[in-house]
């Protein structure tokens, strides 16, 4: 079982817990060493991404889906 968790925050980023690497397109490194959690923008607007920089909070950015339940058979 994986050791990350990958979070949807209401109207906001994905918060990325656990042990990882985060690559560019390239497949070059990003320096995330000793941050406990990653917050990946998903809004777009972040000056800084992949990383998210609080500017969805300005946008009026909204992402407050939740998880479906399985469908029934
Ligand atoms: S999700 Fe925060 S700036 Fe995009």
């Amino acid at each position: 079982m994986s050791d990350v968790q990958i979070r949807c925050r209401e109207n906001g980023p994905l918060l990325v817990t656990g042990t990882f690497t985060l690559v560019d397109h390239l497949g070059n490194p990003h320096d995330i060493s000793g941050k406990p959690n990653v917050a990946l923008c998903r809004c777009g607007a972040s000056k800084n991404r992949p990383f998210c920089d609080g500017t969805h909070k300005t946008t009026g950015f909204q992402a407050a889906e939740s998880a479906l339940p399985p469908p029934t058979a």
